[in-house]
């Protein structure tokens, strides 16, 4: 497969959205769907926690390297002139409990960029960092917002109902919601009751899903295993079953002795009819538009997790999509609803929890 940008990458256009009237209502169902998840783990275990992707297992800090010699149409945003940034990277995995990892279900990485120069989406944020989220799969779930709020509601009925259950089944079942934001709904099921191959996660793939403005153009985006070890986790083993924190363990024993690269990737919207910007369950075609290298982010030996991790970046961090640069706003009805929810997500653990979550500054985390 070809890695030369698309000929005909298309320019980004304001007509490329559209927006529904009753967008407001949408987003706010959905973020107070996502809510009661948090307040219902919250009034479980006293420690306030994500809604999904509640259960982080590398929390990392690394370095972020924008490629020198970029084609113009690859040097837009962030990624306009080269330049090394340090970034936090946080696994996850998508139910909203803190489940044992024998119930495997599929896996999450967000990332920070810190410190990066350029006009922000909310101009009177206070943050200087740039956010992506991704997660372990190339596909969303669900095409639009609508569709998306009817599988989550249908799906935390199912939760409410299992509350008599044993404590198990009534967690899976509550991971179900969570599991649906990142898959399909066929998988998500068997995803959810824990059918995600016991593999490593470090060997992962992850995918934005939906696409972001890339400055003058559209993208969505992805971060793939570089090095040759972390090659060599794709797809390997891992015995969960005996475990709880199974995952966690591999990523630390990773970083005991061993550095990760990994590859951030781009793949241009090069035709705007094939390529939906508002059709969220569409793929675009690889072969009319490959991934392409435009980053790498390393990640160093060091302490993939600790206490003193785990107050600052997992409990001290939000990562939310729409904190980040005008050149990268996020595309499509499902981005705009995530807007809201990643907010009161954010304010709901900052409130309950001693640490309160703000945006980092040249600071390391302690080692
Ligand atoms: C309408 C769709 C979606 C909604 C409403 C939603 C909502 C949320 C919320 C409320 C959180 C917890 C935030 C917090 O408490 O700080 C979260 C976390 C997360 N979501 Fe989504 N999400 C959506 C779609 C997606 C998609 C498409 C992806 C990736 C392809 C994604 C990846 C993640 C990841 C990786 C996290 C964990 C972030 C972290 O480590 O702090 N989500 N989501």
């Amino acid at each position: 497969m070809t890695k030369n940008p698309p000929m005909n990458p298309q320019l980004y256009r304001d007509d490329l959205e559209t927006v529904e009237i009753d967008e407001p209502e949408t987003a706010r169902a959905l973020s107070e769907t996502m809510l009661s998840i948090a307040q219902k783990t919250y009034r479980d275990g006293g420690h306030a926690i994500r809604s999904v992707h509640a259960k982080s297992h590398g929390l990392l800090e690394g370095e972020f390297r924008v490629l020198d010699g970029l084609p113009p149409t690859l040097a837009q945003g962030l990624f306009a002139k080269t330049g090394t940034y340090k970034a936090f990277a946080r696994l996850s995995t998508t139910p909203g409990d803190i489940l044992h990892d024998s119930v495997s279900t599929p896996r999450g990485l967000a990332l920070k960029i810190v410190d990066v120069e350029g006009e922000r989406l909310n101009a009177e944020d206070d943050s200087a960092s740039q956010d992506f989220l991704m997660v372990n799969g190339k596909q969303f779930n669900a095409s639009s917002a609508k569709a998306f709020l009817l599988n989550l509601k249908g799906l935390a009925a199912t939760t409410d109902r299992a509350e008599g259950l044993k404590e198990v089944a009534s967690k899976v079942l509550r991971g179900v919601e969570s599991v649906i934001e990142a898959f399909g709904s066929k998988s998500a099921s068997i995803m959810a009751l824990g059918g995600h191959p016991e593999t490593n996660i470090l060997g992962e793939s992850f995918f934005a899903q939906l696409p972001l403005r890339y400055g003058d153009y559209v993208a969505k985006f992805a971060l793939v295993p570089q090095s040759e070890e972390l090659k060599a986790l794709t797809g390997q083993e891992l015995d969960l079953n005996h475990n709880p924190d199974g995952l966690r363990e591999a990523v630390s024993d990773y970083f005991r002795s061993k550095t990760a690269v990994w590859e951030f990737q781009v793949q241009l919207c090069s035709d705007v009819e094939e390529m939906s910007v508002e059709d969220a369950a569409s793929t675009w075609d690889e072969e009319k538009s490959p991934f392409i290298t435009v980053a790498t982010l390393t990640v160093a030996p060091q302490p993939s997790w600790n206490r003193e991790r785990e107050r600052e970046i997992n409990d001290g961090m939000s990562f939310r999509p729409w904190n980040g640069l005008a050149a990268h706003r996020p595309l499509g009805s499902i981005m705009r609803m995530r807007k809201l929810a990643y907010a009161q997500g954010a304010a709901f653990r900052s409130q309950r929890n001693p640490t309160p979550v703000e945006e980092p500054t040249e600071k390391l985390v302690s080692a």
